[in-house]
């Protein structure tokens, strides 16, 4: 065995696989000599996109791969994607009833089933991401986390803490930061880097549409607990998923930050709440604003420029583009990371200054998926971790400049005290919810201009 060995030759060795505990590396080079070479993976977060992203696990080309194992917060929730799961690809679905696991300790209990150097995929909201982690790499998994990785200061340094351990373990995490495994974002990436549009003094980007998914929500249900409401709309509370601005906004953030290769020093930012109640004069309590607007600085003196916003009948825009002292650039142009990308020698952006335009159509969540299952089974180096607390500390960061009216440096957000929801690694369904209503009903929003550098 070399002084770094790969997953199989360290299998080979010992032939036996409880003892893969003390493998320093963990590449998964494909096991043969009577060893099982199937990577495991367990799904902790069963909703639309650990749906999804289990499918591209269990799709790609660097298999054989198997879900063996599920975790859910909550029934229903672990029972609709099993079935949809099962549907899609019932030879790959190896899931008993007594390898489904409902609770907030289910994580454990699903990660408890695989071997060192298996694969768990954390998607639940983000706030319980950093728990999830912490487990996973006391279990020597690699993994896959959605984004956003922290919705908070004190989170994002215990996450940076935690991947340091990850690192020296050579584990390979995966960050749903899908934008960074699309071609045509990848090749723009190269060709800004290169210089094709010269320096870039400005980058801006837009998500406006209606409200989505759970960025309103109305009063609590009866029947329902509190904490399990606030984790069911996640959206809509600030410590679960950092609100729309963080949940949503945050790939185009992101692809800012890639284009200057940079992150912001300091952010300034206007938001309202213009409609706080249904048409039938119901009081929505969510947490967010309906509109956005940050201008974010760089160390260069340069800006990034972002615009959200959430209501009907207004004008949609959801793209991103650079400019910069040789020409511009579409990143995205419709949605998170749509293409095809373009170049173009002037910033009107009209056809006949186009220069390049990118023609890949490749699936970036396929693809990503792809980087994660190479860098396993070819032991090479993978963790987008510090891309993942950076894309989410600026949008942090944004978000906050909003909801408090103050100008935040990315110093602040990563020092800041404020932990939104403490303890969250010795919950229960008993527990109280992070966020309580007060005498009008209402959970706490921003209100800027009155709480310092505090959001609520
Ligand atoms: N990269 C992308 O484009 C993309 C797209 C959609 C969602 N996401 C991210 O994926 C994550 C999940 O989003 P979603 O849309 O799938 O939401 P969802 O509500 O459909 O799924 C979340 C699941 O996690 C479960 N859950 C909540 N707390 C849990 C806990 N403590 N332990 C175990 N399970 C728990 C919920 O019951 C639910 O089934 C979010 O971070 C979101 O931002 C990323």
């Amino acid at each position: 065995m070399s002084t770094n060995p790969s997953r199989r030759q360290f299998l080979q060795a010992t032939g036996s696989l409880a003892a893969a505990t003390v493998l320093p590396s963990f590449g998964f080079a494909g096991v043969h000599n009577g060893v099982d070479e199937t990577i495991q993976v367990a799904l902790v977060g069963c909703g639309g996109r650990g749906g999804g992203a289990a499918m591209n696990a269990l799709s790609t080309k660097h298999g054989p791969v198997k879900l063996v194992a599920m975790a859910d917060a909550f029934e229903d929730r672990l029972k609709g994607t099993f079935d949809n799961l099962t549907k899609a690809a019932k030879d790959k679905v190896d899931v008993p009833e007594d390898r489904k696991f409902v609770g907030f300790d289910a994580y454990k209990k699903a990660m408890d089933v695989l071997r060192p150097g298996d694969v768990v995929i954390l998607t639940t909201p983000p706030a319980f991401r950093w728990v999830h982690y912490q487990y996973a790499i006391s279990k020597k998994l690699n993994v896959f986390m959605e984004k956003p990785v922290t919705v908070d200061g004190p989170t994002s340094r215990r996450m940076l803490e935690l991947n340091k351990q990850a690192e020296a373990l050579g584990l390979k995490v995966g960050v749903g930061l899908m934008s960074r495994h699309q071609k045509p974002l990848q090749e723009l990436h190269k060709r800004v880097m290169d210089g094709e549009i010269g320096d870039i003094l400005l980058v801006r980007g837009y998500r406006m549409h209606g409200p989505a998914a759970y960025s309103e929500s109305l009063p609590k249900p009866e029947g329902m607990t509190d904490l399990e409401y606030q984790i069911r709309r996640f959206h809509s509370f600030l410590w679960a998923s950092g609100g729309v601005f963080s949940d949503f906004y945050i790939h185009i953030v992101d692809q800012g930050l890639w284009l200057k290769n940079a992150v912001p020093v300091s952010a300034q930012a206007i938001g309202g709440r213009h409609y706080k109640a249904n048409g039938e004069g119901v009081p929505f309590v969510d947490q967010n604003l309906d509109t956005y607007g940050v201008e974010y600085v760089f160390a260069d003196g340069s800006r990034f420029f972002f615009d959200g916003r959430c209501i009907h009948n207004t004008h949609g825009i959801y793209s991103s583009y650079a400019h910069g002292t040789k020409g511009s650039a579409i990143a995205s142009r419709s949605g998170d990371c749509g293409g095809p990308s373009s170049i173009f020698s002037d910033h009107n952006m009209a056809a006949e200054a186009l220069k390049w335009q990118s023609t890949d159509n490749s699936n970036p969540y396929q693809n990503e998926w792809e980087a994660l299952m190479d860098a396993i089974r070819n032991n090479k180096p993978f963790n987008e971790v510090k891309t993942g607390v950076e894309a989410s500390l600026v949008s942090s960061m944004g978000r906050m400049a909003a909801h408090t009216g103050q100008l935040i440096t990315y110093d602040q957000i990563l020092n800041h005290e404020h932990e939104y929801a403490p303890g969250l690694d010795t919950i229960t369904a008993d527990s109280p919810a992070p966020v309580q209503i007060d005498s009008t009903g209402r959970y706490p929003v921003p209100m800027p201009g009155q709480k310092g550098i505090r959001e609520y």
